[in-house]
């Protein structure tokens, strides 16, 4: 799908969303931090449905880090069953709405039936052009980067490719989001000022939005009043001002 042309003019093309503050969110509410999750995955759906009307042609959502892994098994399955829930319920109607799915990140560490269900995903929607929804599930930049440098390398090892051939345009093809367009936008929702190992490479020249909600309160309008700012911005890539 060519995802250069089309969408809002001044609107970003790609947004990427660090979902952070379901936990604080429900504990602020006395809440347990899985009502807290449950709530991201109904904002989840809600940002997945208007992201075509606002120009939005690629989302990617970081749903499941590498250092989650390191919390509390209980809350590490709730994830799990959430993502699973997820899978499910709307795979028909993510089909039915043109969304491309694809998940990015270390699958071997996932339950097999979530693995199985997330390729099930990937199949029903696969060709799709009206949104193209990236899940980071069990990624990590860094780790991201590894695995493309290591297929590089074997690449070389095996004579199909020559170490100069190596470039950053065949890092690019070769990390998850391969044939990709860059993030134009970062989001990351509740108030930390942090990138937490998320698209390293993709994000070099990215705008940054910080917003003060948790993510179970980044509502649409929220998400709206983002993208109005995003459209005042100049962006210049390193080169100068755009003189007028
Ligand atoms: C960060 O909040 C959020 C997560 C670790 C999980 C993100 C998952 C969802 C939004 C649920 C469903 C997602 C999909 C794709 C269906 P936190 O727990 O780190 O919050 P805290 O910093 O307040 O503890």
């Amino acid at each position: 799908m060519s995802m250069k042309e089309g969408g809002a003019a001044a609107g970003p093309g790609h947004v990427a969303i660090i979902m952070d503050g379901n936990g604080r969110w429900a504990e602020e509410r006395g809440m347990s931090r899985s009502a807290g999750h449950q709530k991201g995955a109904e904002r989840v759906r809600e940002i997945v449905k208007v992201a075509p009307d606002l120009g939005i042609r690629v989302l990617t959502l970081f749903a499941f880090s590498t250092e989650n892994w390191r919390r509390p098994g209980y809350e590490v399955s709730v994830l799990m069953s959430l993502f699973r829930r997820y899978i499910v319920r709307e795979v028909d109607a993510l089909d039915q709405d043109e969304v491309e799915v694809r998940f990015l990140g270390d699958r071997s560490r996932l339950p097999r039936d979530l693995r199985r269900l997330m390729t099930v995903m990937e199949e029903r929607t696969r060709g799709h052009t009206k949104l193209r929804l990236q899940i980071a599930l069990s990624y990590g930049a860094r780790a991201e980067i590894v695995h493309a440098v290591r297929h590089l390398a074997a690449e070389v090892e095996a004579g199909r490719r020559s170490a100069e051939s190596i470039d950053e345009a065949a890092i690019s093809a070769a990390l998850y989001t391969g044939g990709v367009p860059d993030p134009d936008l970062v989001i990351r929702t509740s108030g930390e000022f942090r990138i937490s190992n998320f698209l390293l490479w993709q994000a070099a020249y990215s705008e940054f939005a910080f917003v003060d909600e948790c993510w179970p309160e980044f509502d649409v309008p929220a998400l709206e009043r983002v993208l109005a700012s995003y459209g005042t911005r100049e962006r210049r890539f390193g080169g100068l001002r755009a003189s007028g």
